[in-house]
């Protein structure tokens, strides 16, 4: 059995011990509290895997694995005050439990914890490269964002538009995360490339199937509400197909519902004739696929490549 298991208790342990008992308690009761909550942590695992494919020992990725799930807990806080999301892994999110501003305010001091812990994962020369690919990767995280908001009020967004949009708000953190962990074990710039590229490849593939899950996930297991999406009007790649194949009309139909459900169940409706389902799919494996070639390319044992290989695998297969 692939260590993955074990990567969850070493990180969870390490995790326990950080960031308690600060003040002002305001600030930080909302922090714990979306630490609480739990989540796939699928980014500290990428962080502890891009390690161990060079050395036995996990212990020195763990600061820059907890740097990259405070970097994506602050995003969730901001980003559902941004999609007006009232759930947050079957909880309260930050805004509806402590208001608008704590959420603002501690998804901030999040932000700027998490390159304090960047700053501590690396004491050698590598550090100026981790922190400039930690900066790059919190301006695309941004600018996804933004377009990810544009997009609400565009009527036409295309295929492209949209990867790129999903590669910046999503998939750049996953790449940053398994790329600093491998950093942290030494592994050559060519297979840090070969790995950005592979979780590249999987983040985007990653976001499409979250795209999926927001219209046809079951809400106890995601934790969100299911048809959030359609209700923010947002480009999922579901839309996008739809409106590619020709359904502009009805699209502009449903956009005018003002009854939530309603409006959700058109969209279904549409979203099975213009079989957007089966495509999102299809397109998701298309991505798998690309970032299996992307292991190929690495220098580590066969073994080692099973691992990455499993992990993706895992997320392709995840219902929440
Ligand atoms: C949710 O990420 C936000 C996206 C980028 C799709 P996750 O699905 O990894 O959220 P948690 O951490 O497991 O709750
Ligand atoms: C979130 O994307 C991306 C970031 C937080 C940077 P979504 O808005 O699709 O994530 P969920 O569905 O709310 O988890
Ligand atoms: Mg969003
Ligand atoms: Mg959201
Ligand atoms: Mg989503």
């Amino acid at each position: 059995m692939i260590a993955f298991q074990k990567y969850a208790e070493v990180f969870s342990a390490y995790a326990q011990d950080q960031l308690t008992d600060q003040a002002p308690e305001n600030l930080y009761l909302p922090i714990d509290y979306i630490l609480s909550l739990g989540g796939k942590k699928i980014r500290p695992l990428l962080a502890i895997l891009g390690r161990n494919l060079y050395q036995e020992s996990l212990e020195d990725a763990l600061p820059i694995a907890y740097a990259v799930e405070l970097f994506h807990n602050f995003s969730l806080m901001h980003d559902d005050i941004m999609d007006d999301a009232h759930l947050r892994r079957g909880k309260p999110a930050v805004h509806e439990k402590f208001g608008i501003n704590a959420a603002i305010l501690s998804g901030d001091a999040m932000f700027a914890h998490s390159f304090a812990y960047i700053n501590r994962g690396f004491k050698n020369d590598r550090l100026f490269d981790a922190l400039q690919l930690f900066c790059n990767t919190s301006i695309q995280v941004c600018e996804g964002q933004q377009l990810d908001v544009d997009f609400e009020t565009r009527d036409l967004v295309t295929q492209d538009e949209y990867i790129q949009m999903i590669s910046y708000k999503t998939a750049v953190l996953l790449s940053c995360s398994i790329a600093l962990g491998a950093m942290t074990g030494g592994a050559s710039d060519q297979d840090t490339k070969s790995l950005y590229d592979y979780a590249i490849n999987l983040g985007i593939a990653f976001q499409i199937h979250d795209d999926y899950l927001d219209t046809y996930g079951q809400s106890e297991l995601v934790g969100k509400k299911v048809g959030g999406d359609i209700l923010q009007n947002k480009k999922t790649i579901l839309w996008i197909r739809s409106l590619d194949k020709g359904f502009k009309e009805r699209i502009q139909e449903a956009l005018a519902i003002k009854d939530d459900s309603t409006k959700i169940n058109q969209f279904l409706e549409i979203y099975a004739d213009a079989g957007a389902d089966q495509f999102a799919l299809s397109l998701k494996m298309e991505y798998f696929n690309k970032a299996l070639k992307n292991i190929d390319t690495l220098d580590i044992p066969d073994l080692k490549k099973e691992w990455l290989y499993q992990f993706a695998q895992n997320l392709m297969d995840r219902i929440y």
